[in-house]
């Protein structure tokens, strides 16, 4: 113990003398050698056709496509052209819990010291051991010229990529629901065009790619798209459950992809996080929010990710893959901010759409307590691809007040998986944003209700940690973890909510 703690000790004196001093310490002159006015921006065109013709060859593969599409590598689902259904499940499970092994050999995890063989350190910035071949440093996972295979490769790569599928599949319907169920019209009184729309309708079809790819690395019984049952009833409340849900899905897999026996599924799985993550922003854009009021964005532990999202599914067909990961109770805020509202102060008691703990914010307020319509900088969050708002949705000291679920809800689809927490009585409040945990005391006001105040911890100096859509969970202790074993908080975790700070 004193060992770890010696050796933690150096380790971060030896970071605090080896930083880098700042290169640029600031922009003391800002006349640049160029002339300021503004370029002419007149006069325009008018016409727009005929264009130039530039030289073309139509090659083989070009060829090949145009007289046989059956070529191209086939997705897993079409594009969606009919309705889908939706709504509440009725029925009675069949099967309830989470998938579990024959065996299971403790109750929790227990913590170790580090890795014996995780002692590599650099003072000197040259190489440290030979190199295996020019120009390649020694190390690295899959760099020794074996061949990739890109399948999950452990019952934790089957189970992370199964629940990463789970999430492609809602995302695929939602987004076309989303465009089926309201008209042109009504996108365009949220300020949102029809060449928005087409954006949407693209990012959907994104989710056919994501859900094959995925589908593929898992095997011959990988989960097949379910029936959903959305909350929403306006364009904002579609946008603002899409924002929601590409955040927890996009954190979901930061949480996991490094723990991932397969690098060769990690290469591909990034590689299409990063267009959720595209995604995500562009939603807060259209929500006309700061589209990225962070540094870092946060890693969250699959069962959070399976938390958030299990309440929108209603059903999945017979025999479809199940999860692994635990369903935890609810937490809700009784002043979650609404970002409807030019004036997120005025938000009233439970100004939500209804008590899934991802539902969007009511958008059904007055008008002239709105902000969607408002051409007023600082105050207007129609969509953009950047907003001002004068008054911060939430900010450190607020009092943040809220209610809690009791385990044993059946939630998910078919109703067949069931809450479930190992902790004790809640005494803390986990706040889960950026690189950070902060926790602040739960202050218990009557059964499954309380209160705390938001944290004002920063990540780095100027970046204070809590912004954004965010994870907040009640724990029964305040249990030190970092990016890489928040797992290691899931016993003590009581109820988990979705917080919008900014
Ligand atoms: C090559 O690297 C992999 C890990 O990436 C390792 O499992 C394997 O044993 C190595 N093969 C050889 C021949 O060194
Ligand atoms: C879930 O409901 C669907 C539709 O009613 C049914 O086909 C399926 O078998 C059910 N699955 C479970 C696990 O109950
Ligand atoms: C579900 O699994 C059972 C048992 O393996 C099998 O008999 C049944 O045909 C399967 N149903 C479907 C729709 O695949
Ligand atoms: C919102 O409330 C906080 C805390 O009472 C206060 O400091 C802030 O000025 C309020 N915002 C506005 C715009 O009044
Ligand atoms: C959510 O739950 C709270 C307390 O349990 C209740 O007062 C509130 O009306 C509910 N809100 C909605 C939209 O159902
Ligand atoms: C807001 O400004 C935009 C762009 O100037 C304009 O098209 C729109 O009609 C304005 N909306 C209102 C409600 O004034
Ligand atoms: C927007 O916010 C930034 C940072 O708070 C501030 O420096 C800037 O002046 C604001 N600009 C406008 C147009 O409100
Ligand atoms: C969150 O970020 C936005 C945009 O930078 C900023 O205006 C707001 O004050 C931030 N909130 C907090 C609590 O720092
Ligand atoms: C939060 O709870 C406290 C204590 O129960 C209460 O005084 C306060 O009015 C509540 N605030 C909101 C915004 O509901
Ligand atoms: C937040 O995380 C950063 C990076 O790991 C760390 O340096 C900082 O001390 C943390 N801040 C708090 C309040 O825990
Ligand atoms: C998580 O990792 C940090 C080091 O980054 C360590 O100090 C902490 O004790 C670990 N927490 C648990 C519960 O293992």
């Amino acid at each position: 113990m004193l060992a770890r703690f010696l050796c933690s000790l150096i380790l971060l004196s030896a970071l605090a003398v080896g930083a880098p001093a700042p290169q640029v310490p600031g922009y003391t002159d800002a006349d640049s050698p160029f002339v300021q006015t503004p370029l002419p921006i007149t006069p325009l065109a008018t016409s727009f056709y005929p264009d130039s013709q530039v030289p073309v060859r139509f090659n083989h593969m070009l060829q090949a496509i145009q007289t046989s599409p059956a070529s191209e590598p086939p997705r897993r689902s079409s594009d969606v052209t009919g309705p889908t259904s939706h709504g509440p499940y009725e029925g009675t499970p069949t099967t309830t819990g989470a998938e579990m092994a024959s065996t299971t050999l403790a109750s929790t995890i227990t913590e170790l010291p580090p890795n014996p063989t995780a002692t590599y350190y650099n003072t000197n910035g040259k190489l440290q051991n030979p190199e295996p071949a020019p120009y390649i440093p020694a190390g690295g996972l899959g760099t020794n010229g074996t061949l990739p295979r890109y399948m999950v490769e452990s019952d934790f790569d089957y189970e992370s990529i199964a629940l990463g599928l789970y999430q492609e599949w809602i995302e695929l319907d939602l987004f076309n629901n989303g465009l089926a169920v309201f008209s042109e019209e009504d996108f365009l009184s949220e300020g949102l065009t029809a060449e928005d729309r087409a954006y949407i309708a693209f990012m959907a079809i994104q989710e056919t790619g994501h859900a094959t790819l995925l589908s593929n690395m898992l095997g011959p019984a990988a989960p097949p798209q379910c029936t959903y049952n959305y909350p929403f009833r306006t364009v904002r409340e579609f946008i603002d459950f899409n924002q929601k849900l590409t955040r927890w899905g996009e954190s979901g897999v930061w949480g996991f992809i490094n723990h991932l026996d397969s690098r060769e599924v990690a290469q591909m799985l990034a590689q299409s996080i990063a267009t959720e993550a595209r995604q995500q922003i562009s939603f807060r854009q259209m929500l006309g929010l700061f589209p990225q009021p962070v540094w870092f964005e946060t890693g969250i532990p699959q069962s959070w990710a399976w938390t958030y999202l299990a309440p929108y599914i209603s059903s999945c067909p017979e025999n479809a893959t199940r999860l692994a990961w635990q369903n935890f109770p609810g937490l809700h805020f009784e002043n979650q901010p609404n970002p409807n509202r030019f004036s997120p102060n005025d938000t009233q008691p439970w100004e939500v759409v209804g008590n899934r703990t991802a539902d969007p914010s009511d958008s059904l307020i007055p008008t002239d307590e709105q902000c969607v319509n408002l051409n007023v900088t600082g105050f207007g969050c129609g969509p953009a691809i950047t907003r001002n708002r004068s008054e911060p949705l939430s900010f450190p000291g607020k009092q943040v007040n809220f209610t809690w679920d009791n385990p044993g809800q059946q939630v998910g689809p078919n109703n067949s998986y069931v809450t479930s927490t190992q902790a004790g009585t809640p005494q803390f409040v986990a706040w889960v944003s950026q690189l950070n945990v902060s926790y602040t005391p739960l202050e218990h006001t009557g059964d499954n209700k309380g209160y705390t105040y938001q944290p004002a911890d920063v990540v780095y100096e100027g970046d204070p940690a809590v912004n954004g859509t965010m994870f907040v969970a009640l724990t029964d202790t305040d249990l030190f973890v970092t990016p890489f074993n928040l797992t290691m908080i899931n016993p003590h975790v009581a109820a988990l909510g979705l917080y919008q700070a900014g």
